[in-house]
């Protein structure tokens, strides 16, 4: 039941509600490990890596409880936390690596297996490593662990990233909330995740001010105590929705999703022909005619999210006209084009460039899910293609999108488990 079974031709309308992000989920109950006592986290999305993630805490020494219904995790969190992640988790699951800060600060030392490259690119430590160096953090790699020591804490530090890393960004400001001195990252991640992420460690009692600008400062504290939180909705699952409804002609209300989150993503989807209209608690999208072809070129939040970069492909692949979208944040991201040749898509690639020529359908055949998001723009062309797709792997897709399958059910799709 590994796979997905698209029969192509549909037009998607409806209403889909969205839940929390998986990129702010796991990254909240990873820095649930910053104060002892119970940690609450809910709107969680219904995906394995929450599992994985509540097992890693558990090892870690947590007391861990997911609601029957999977929606909200409990974390209890004791005194005396464990320091080891061991790769058969970190290698399912990259966000590990986010309990990397947490632990130098609570446990004084960490071992944390290096997750390694995957299916979208190398995606290096350096800056996570540096950054709690500077900090004063004795770190080594060793037998593809990361292994760290500060038996007597850390102490703020001036940090400039080389790149607005997400999970740098992250594991640097959770580890100087509990610091002697101030942190400054500056040319910081301005996701909404990391914003999200900012706003629960406040809750927790950290000092931090300039969440979501280029400079985070943060203050340490001496102690954090245990919140209750609401995960942010997932803008890359709303993304996702808002391009399915305008390559299939579709009328899609996407509840919980967030325009301002999207902003340069749903301009593009004007910019093809879309109608976007806000309502009280998400948006419509709507659009009535072929798509336009629109270039893109993928960029730290705020630009085009690297993560929707497989969805304007698609879309550019049944477009009116030619584009070229430019992939800025991840090497290895274009792989998925290989398996959109197969359903006879135009694309050309040259290093870090796509070169697209649109036609008016693409034709079914059997493809391979390679990431979360190459598997769901494998969907999203499956649905604009003539006869049945079948995409192996689609446990990939299942990571990031909960119940996929059965919302695109919801919305006039013939999609099943084959
Ligand atoms: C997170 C998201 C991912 C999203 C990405 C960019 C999670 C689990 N994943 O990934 O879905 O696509 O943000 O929005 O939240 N880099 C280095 N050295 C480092 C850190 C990063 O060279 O120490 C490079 C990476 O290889 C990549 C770029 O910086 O080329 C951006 O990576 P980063 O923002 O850190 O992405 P992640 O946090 O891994």
């Amino acid at each position: 039941m590994d796979r997905l079974r698209v029969v192509g031709g549909a037009r998607l309308a409806g209403t889909v509600t969205v839940a929390g992000a998986k990129n702010s989920a796991l990254k909240l109950m990873a820095a649930a490990l910053l104060a002892p006592g119970k940690t609450t986290i809910t709107n969680l999305p219904i995906i394995a890596d929450v599992n994985y993630m509540a097992e890693l805490l558990t090892r870690l020494g947590c007391t861990v409880e997911i609601s029957a219904n999977k929606s909200q995790v409990s974390i209890d969190v004791p005194e005396k936390l464990g320091h080891r992640a061991d790769y058969d988790l970190v290698r399912k699951m990259r966000a590990s690596i986010n309990v990397l800060g947490p632990l130098i600060v609570r446990a004084k030392e960490a071992e944390v297996a290096l997750p390694g490259g995957d299916a979208i690119g190398s995606r290096g430590l350096d800056f996570h490593i540096n950054g709690l160096t500077d900090m004063g953090a004795d770190i080594n790699i060793e037998h593809g662990f990361v292994i760290a020591k500060a038996p007597n804490g850390l102490t703020g530090a001036p940090i400039t990233l080389e790149f607005p890393s997400v999970g740098a960004t992250e594991n640097i400001m959770t580890a100087a909330t509990l610091t002697k001195g101030t942190t400054t990252i500056d040319n910081a991640a301005r996701e909404p995740d990391v914003v999200d992420l900012g706003e629960f460690l406040i809750a927790m009692g950290a000092k931090i001010s300039g969440l979501g600008t280029h400079t985070i400062t943060i203050e340490g504290v001496k102690q954090l105590k245990p919140t209750t939180h609401a995960t942010l909705a997932d803008r890359i699952v709303s993304g996702t929705w808002a391009f399915a409804a305008a390559m299939t002609k579709g009328d899609i209300t996407i509840v919980n999703g967030r325009v301002e989150h999207l902003e340069v993503a749903l301009d593009k989807l004007v910019e093809a022909g879309a109608v976007i209209t806000t309502i009280e608690n998400g948006f419509r999208v709507k659009m009535d005619k072929r798509p336009l072809a629109v270039d893109v070129a993928t960029l730290p939040y705020p630009g085009f999210p690297t993560d929707l970069q497989p969805m304007v492909i698609t879309l550019n692949s049944i477009a009116e006209g030619t584009s070229l979208v430019t992939e800025n944040v991840f090497e290895g991201r274009f792989m998925f084009v290989n398996e959109l040749l197969r359903l006879g898509a135009k694309v050309q690639v040259d290093g870090h460039h796509a070169s697209i020529t649109g036609i008016p359908q693409l034709s079914a055949a059997p493809v391979a899910a390679t990431d979360i998001r190459a598997g769901a723009g494998l969907v999203l062309a499956a649905l604009v293609s003539d006869g049945v797709t079948i995409i192996e792997d689609a446990f990939h897709i299942d990571r990031g999108y909960p119940d996929f399958p059965s919302q695109l059910q919801s919305l006039g799709a013939d999609v099943s488990r084959a």
